[in-house]
């Protein structure tokens, strides 16, 4: 098992390219079933999440090549309309295959995808929107089988929580319903308006992408598409902090300002210089900056993403903040983590009260899930001595290069094969 190891104490300087999004590309890649014609997906990130929906596709019957950033999707044979354990239990987000695939075969068995750290993750909101478009739903031996044998037919959703999957599965089956579909409260990050995006270009007629309300009108087919994943804002929200909490002077390349607004906010109200020019931020620390209070919430609120990352910082501000989890049921699982290194934080129920402190001592620590993780090795980063973080497989989910575009700024870190 990989481990990190950080020398802390080196202020970050220089430049750092933000990769294509994870969470974009990862539904966008399901979209490629919904056609027989090939596609191209290009700014794709290298992480072991897309290498598991490549391989995913391919088991399906889509013969999909990923080669560098760029990733090809051919004209497809027969689709199987199972999905495994062994499969979806790597990756939540395969949950993604229902759409496409209740939308061309009328059917799909998908094993239950099962919890993770973070919660547990249901999706009965997923549910409740294939039963309405006519899917017929049973849970048997673990897995969910749905089919709609007289074929999906649009209808008027109205999301219990406007959840990210929810309304990408919608999306990714209501395009080739009969009739219009309308979805409220719905998801508006800034995905789900990237993988509109890829629909329309397939030939979708969808619009409302990034307000409350998105309207479907079902067509008989799509076709192919290219199309340029936008950049990863998590990624770049963890630069930015990156950033702070060494007080360092980073310039980001490849960002959308506009999709990490709240981050950007928050930072500068801390008294971190932030200056967008762009598709550059440059994030630079000039004093001590004033712990800010966060709550997470859907976009365009402060990215549950980005919640162990800030907290990381937080605890090295002088003076008291709040960091409050409301998008999932079990968020902190790096609080204990942070604690290794000299924080000092108490959680109350969601809320989590940090007293800042002086300085951070190195530790061996344990990474818990993807962000969790990205919060340990910034803490790392900041403290002073030896880090060494563990199970960093959860890292390579989501980080691109993770340790070397770090080394590029100045970062005393090193990946070991142990
Ligand atoms: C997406 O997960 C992201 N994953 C997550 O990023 C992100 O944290 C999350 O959205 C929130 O922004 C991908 O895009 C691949 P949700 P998703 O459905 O779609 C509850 C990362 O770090 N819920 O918006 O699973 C759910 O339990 C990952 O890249 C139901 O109750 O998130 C959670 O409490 C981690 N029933 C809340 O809603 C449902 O049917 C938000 O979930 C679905 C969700």
């Amino acid at each position: 098992m990989d481990k990190i190891i950080i020398h802390g104490g080196k202020k970050l300087k220089g430049e750092v390219i933000i990769s294509g999004s994870k969470n974009s590309t990862l539904p966008i890649l399901f979209a490629t079933l919904l056609t027989d014609e090939p596609s191209i997906i290009k700014n794709v990130p290298s992480l072991a999440d897309i290498d598991t929906a490549v391989k995913f596709l391919n088991f399906i019957g889509k013969k999909t090549i990923k080669k560098g950033n760029t990733i090809r999707t051919y004209s497809s044979c027969k689709y199987k309309h199972i999905a495994p354990y062994d499969l979806v239990r790597k990756m939540r987000a395969s949950v993604l295959i229902m759409g496409p695939l209740l939308a061309r075969l009328n059917r799909v068995d998908v094993s239950l995808p099962g919890g993770c750290t973070i919660g547990a993750r249901p999706i009965d909101i997923h549910l409740d929107a294939f039963k309405k478009l006519g899917a017929e739903i049973s849970v048997e031996g673990g897995y969910v089988k749905t089919s709609a044998k007289d074929g999906l037919k649009g209808a008027a959703i109205d999301l219990k929580f406007p959840s990210v999957g929810a309304t990408e599965n919608i999306l990714l089956s209501a395009v080739l319903a009969k009739g219009k579909t309308t979805i409220v409260n719905v998801a508006k990050e800034p995905e789900i308006e990237d993988l509109v995006n890829v629909l329309n270009k397939m030939g979708a007629k969808i619009s409302g992408a990034g307000t409350g309300k998105i309207i479907i009108d079902g067509v008989d087919s799509l076709r192919g598409f290219t199309h340029e994943v936008i950049p990863d804002r998590i990624e770049a929200a963890t630069y930015m902090i990156a950033a702070a909490i060494t007080k360092g002077d980073v310039v980001l390349k490849n960002v959308v300002p506009e999709h990490i607004e709240a981050i950007s906010n928050k930072l500068k109200k801390s008294g971190l210089f932030v200056k967008e020019n762009g598709t550059t931020i440059r994030v630079k620390w000039i004093r001590g900056l004033h712990p800010q209070n966060i709550k997470t919430e859907v976009y365009p609120g402060f990215p549950t993403d980005v919640q162990a990352q800030w907290m990381a910082l937080m605890c090295l501000l002088k003076g008291h903040s709040k960091v409050e989890e409301t998008i999932f049921e079990n968020r902190f699982m790096h609080v204990a983590e942070l604690q290794r290194f000299g924080a000092n934080i108490k959680i109350d129920s969601r809320v989590a009260n940090i007293t800042g402190v002086d300085k951070f001592s190195g530790a061996p620590v344990m990474a818990s899930d993807l962000r969790a993780g990205a919060a340990l090795v910034l803490a790392g980063l900041a403290a002073e001595g030896k880090t060494i973080v563990s199970r960093i497989y959860h890292l390579d989910r989501g980080y691109e290069l993770l340790e070397k575009k770090l080394k590029k700024l100045g970062a005393d870190i090193k990946r070991v094969h142990v």
